[in-house]
C-alpha cells in the first residue's frame, strides 16, 4: 500500500521537478515531517510557513504535513529525491541510508558538551561541508534545527550502564546509534518513528531514546515505566529541499524563502530547550514514568562505557571529522 502511494506520488513528482504552478500561479512547497505539530520541529515548520507565505506575499504556499501523515522516515527521503515533496527536516541520524553517513557524527555519545559547541559545528565550516555532501544526492541543506539531548527509557530502572544489557532498544537508522547500544550490551532495533509507540506498548521493544519533547508528544511515557536523564546524545535536524526544485525557483522567491528560513531557524532553536523542559515537567507530573537523575558517579560510568564508540565510528564517519569537532569543543574550553 505504502509503495503504491510512493510510486503514485513519484509519478506526479516527476512532473513536478519544476516549481509547481497552482491555479493562481502560486508555488507549492509540501513540507513533510514525522513528529507532532507541538514539538520544536513541528513549531519550526509552522513558523517557516507563516514567514515564507508573508515574505513572498502569498506567491508561495507551504503545506505542512506532520506526524508521518504523508511519509514515514525512509520513504520521506525517497519522496524528496523524487520530487513528490519539496521540503523535509529529517533528524541527522537518518542520512545514512542516503549515503551521507558522515551526518551520523552527530549521534556520537557525549560529542557535544553543550549547545555552544554544537552551534560552532552547525554554523561553521563543518556544517557547510556536511551540507555539500548532499548536493550529489539531489538535495540542498538549508538549515540545522535543534531538538535536544536524549534521555534513555525502558520498563526497568537504568541506573548503571549494565542495566541496559539485553534490552531491546528502538533506534533510528544510524549505525553509530547501533554501535552505541551494542556498547551497552543492548539489542538495537531500527524502526520508523511512527511505529515506536506501538512497539513499546506491545513489547516488541523494551525501550528507546529520544528528547523529552518527542517522548511526551508520542505518549511514550504512557508505555515506559522508567527513564534516566542521561543527556547522552544529541538529536537535531537538517532542513533540506529538492535541489532541482530549489534551483528552479525565481531568484527573488528563493531570496525571500532564504530569509524566512533564517528567521524560522532562530525561532526553532530558541524554543527547543523550553519545549523539552515543559515536556519533561508534564511527563513527571503525569506520574506514569519514573525519571532518574544521574549522580556524578553514575554519569561518569555511562561516559566510560560509551566513549569507545567514538573510536569504533572512525571508519564510518571519518576520523578527521570527529577530530574537527573535538577542536571546536576545545576552542570552547572543553577537553574530549
Ligand atoms: C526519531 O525517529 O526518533 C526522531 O528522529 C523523530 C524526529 O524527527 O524527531
Amino acid at each position: 500500500m505504502k509503495l503504491v502511494k510512493l510510486l503514485c506520488a513519484a509519478a506526479v513528482g516527476c512532473l513536478m521537478s519544476a516549481p509547481v504552478a497552482l491555479a493562481q500561479d502560486q508555488i507549492l512547497i509540501k513540507f513533510s515531517h514525522v513528529v507532532a505539530p507541538d514539538t520544536p520541529k513541528g513549531k519550526g515548520a509552522e513558523k517557516f510557513k507563516e514567514l515564507a507565505e508573508k515574505a513572498t506575499a502569498g506567491k508561495v504556499k507551504i503545506e505542512v504535513y506532520p506526524n508521518s501523515q504523508l511519509y514515514k522516515d525512509k520513504e520521506e527521503l525517497e519522496a524528496l529525491q523524487l520530487g513528490a515533496v519539496q521540503m523535509l527536516a529529517p533528524s541527522l541520524a537518518k542520512f545514512g541510508p542516503l549515503g551521507a553517513k558522515e551526518f551520523e557524527v552527530f549521534d556520537l555519545p557525549y560529542i557535544f558538551p553543550n549547545k555552544e559547541v554544537l552551534r560552532r559545528v552547525t554554523e561553521g565550516p563543518i556544517g557547510k561541508q556536511l551540507f555539500s555532501k548532499l548536493e550529489s544526492k539531489g538535495i540542498i541543506g538549508l538549515a540545522y534545527w535543534d531538538n535536544g539531548f536524549k534521555i534513555m527509557s525502558a520498563n526497568k530502572p537504568l541506573i548503571k550502564p549494565e542495566d541496559m544489557k539485553g534490552q531491546k532498544m528502538r533506534i533510528q537508522s544510524s549505525k553509530v546509534l547501533d554501535a552505541q547500544m551494542r556498547a551497552l550490551s543492548a539489542l538495537p532495533q531500527v524502526m520508523a518513528f511512527s511505529e515506536v509507540y506501538q512497539a513499546l506498548q506491545t513489547g516488541v521493544v523494551d525501550g528507546t531514546e529520544n528528547p523529552p519533547s518527542n517522548m511526551y508528544t508520542q505518549k511514550m511515557h504512557e508505555v515506559q515505566k522508567h527513564a534516566t536523564l542521561t543527556d547522552h546524545g544529541y538529536l537535531g535536524y537538517a532542513v533540506i529541499v529538492n535541489k532541482k526544485f530549489w534551483d528552479g525557483l525565481p531568484a527573488d522567491i528563493r531570496t525571500a524563502l532564504d530569509g524566512a528560513m533564517k528567521e524560522a531557524t532562530a525561532y526553532a532553536n530558541d524554543i527547543a530547550q523550553n519545549e523539552n523542559d515543559v515536556s519533561l515537567a508534564q511527563m513527571k507530573a503525569s506520574g506514569k514514568t519514573q525519571f532518574h537523575e544521574q549522580t556524578k558517579e553514575e554519569r561518569a560510568a555511562w561516559v566510560k562505557a560509551l566513549m569507545p564508540v567514538h573510536k569504533d565510528a572512525e571508519s564510518r564517519v571519518g576520523k578527521d571529522l570527529i577530530e574537527s569537532i573535538y577542536k571546536e569543543a576545545a576552542a570552547a574550553g572543553f577537553k574530549m
